[in-house]
């Protein structure tokens, strides 16, 4: 199988809906069999380069994806021993800090492969700074001894604004500085940076062999080397589509619709008068939120009631079939009351596991993720960007940028006739929610109940 971005795909192979994949083998929720590929992403470079940033940002993506990730931090390790360094621990001539250094990277990289011993992921994420080659050559033969693929990332950063804006905005926060002086804690983060200069190397073609992604000035310009496999091209895709401009991205559902007010499912219905009376108070919303002249794309579903309900918002729109609601299959245009009377099997079985439940020639969640990935990438990509899409697709979306878990998110309740603005924060995302005063019915379903929408 080929992958976009010129990445060769060795030891995968897709697999038709319905094939039996054995248990033996490892898969992840995009169809795919990565058949015992285990990854340790290596960041690599300076303090303040966002390397904590990006490897939580993976996490979240890969879990989405239902691939099973975790980061070792050797801050975290080296705290235990050293909590409140000063930037003389970080001095490579010190070496009882050298010696503190080598022994947390030693714990985190033993944890990491223990942790893959006992299968308990397919991608580790090592955050430190591994500076030096001979810090890599250490981390890849180790992670070759364990039969471990490496990918190193290396974020480079010579834009002197940005770096002391990071250190204002993460770093005097930092538990390395708790109960500190935030300019005494800017000072000491500074000469830190200094001291890893001193021995900082970056990859450079005497580690040609390595597998790698250099990203610099924030993906101004991205350098590969060696992808091997297709989880691996997956990451980097990945990555290649990171940006930290500020921004926001607004959701809403499509207001009210006649299937609505009956409490059928699925269709492509108009939506109801106080849809409509939604769909004209949208705009005002949306000024209030975005402020003004602040550009902003929208994009909506291919069906009705989306594209009615922007209809009279004076941005740029995009229509994606992948932001269709969930295809509920032989059940579309029934009520809950109906496919529990008709299908009642089927009705006990998505409340059980409704993330994996697939309704009869349908969708289920899962599927509605692997759909959505691609739209993930390209809001990745973007700026300001506002959704008007259907419950089940928000709550995916929302789950991605808010990493709720499978079991939770299917269950979400996502009102009619509000606005949800989520905002990219170094290490979170910040939600606000506005309510336009339109009443509309509640199409939330608990699980086991099949009453009528309220
Ligand atoms: P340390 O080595 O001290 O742990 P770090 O490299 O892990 O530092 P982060 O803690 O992740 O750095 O820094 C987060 C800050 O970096 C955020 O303010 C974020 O906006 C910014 N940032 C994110 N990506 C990049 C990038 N590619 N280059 C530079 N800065 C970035
Ligand atoms: O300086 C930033 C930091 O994240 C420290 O908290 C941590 O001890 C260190 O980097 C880990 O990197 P290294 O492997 O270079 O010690």
């Amino acid at each position: 199988m080929t992958v976009t971005n010129g990445v060769f795909v060795p030891n995968m192979r897709s697999v038709p809906a319905g094939e039996f994949i054995s248990p033996h083998k490892k898969t992840n929720s995009v169809g795919v069999q990565a058949e015992d590929t285990r990854i340790c992403v290596v960041m690599v470079g300076l303090p303040a380069r966002g390397k904590s940033l990006i490897a939580q940002k993976v996490v979240r993506y890969l879990h989405w994806l239902s691939i099973k990730a975790k980061t070792f931090n050797v801050g975290q390790y080296r705290r235990t021993a050293t909590p409140n360094p000063t930037a003389e621990f970080f001095d490579t001539t010190n070496p009882e800090g050298e010696k503190l250094r080598m022994a947390a990277a030693e714990s985190a990289v033993n944890d990491m492969c223990k942790w893959f011993e006992e299968g308990r992921g397919l991608i580790a994420i090592l955050d430190a700074t591994n500076s030096t080659k001979r810090r890599r050559r250490w981390i890849q033969e180790r992670c070759r001894s364990e039969n471990i693929e490496t990918l190193f990332v290396e974020s480079k950063c010579d834009d002197e604004d940005l770096i002391m804006s990071n250190i204002l905005e993460v770093k005097t926060t930092s538990p390395d500085y708790v109960g500190q002086d935030p300019e005494d804690a800017v000072k000491d983060f500074r000469n830190r940076i200094r001291n890893y200069e001193k021995v900082y190397q970056t990859i450079d073609e005497d580690e040609y062999d390595l597998t790698y992604v250099k990203l610099i000035n924030v993906g101004k310009q991205v350098i590969i080397n060696q992808i091997q496999d297709y989880l691996q091209s997956r990451v980097v895709y990945y990555l290649m589509n990171l940006h930290i401009k500020p921004r926001s991205i607004w959701l809403s559902r499509h207001g009210e619709s006649k299937y609505n007010l009956v409490g059928k499912i699925g269709g492509d219905a108009d939506i109801s008068e106080r849809g409509e009376a939604y769909a004209r108070a949208l705009p005002g919303l949306v000024a209030k939120s975005v402020g003004d002249n602040r550009k902003l794309t929208v994009w909506t579903s291919t069906l009705k009631r989306t594209i009615q309900t922007a209809r009279f918002l004076a941005f740029e729109k995009l229509e994606w079939k992948a932001l269709d609601e969930l295809d509920s299959g032989v059940c579309d245009g029934l009520t809950y009351a109906e496919i529990e009377e008709k299908y009642p099997d089927d009705f006990k079985q998505r409340d059980e596991d409704k993330y994996n439940y697939r309704y009869l020639g349908g969708e289920s969640y899962r599927d509605v993720v692997i759909r959505l990935e691609p739209i993930i990438m390209e809001l990745e990509r973007s700026e300001n960007i506002l959704i008007v899409t259907h419950q089940a697709i928000l709550r995916c979306i929302y789950a991605y940028f808010m990493n709720v878990p499978q079991e939770k998110s299917p269950w979400m309740e996502v009102p009619l006739h509000t606005l949800i603005k989520l905002t990219p924060k170094a290490y979170s995302t910040q939600e606000d929610r506005l309510k336009a005063e339109i009443p509309a019915v509640s199409t939330f379903r608990e699980k086991g109940s099949s009453a009528k929408h309220q």
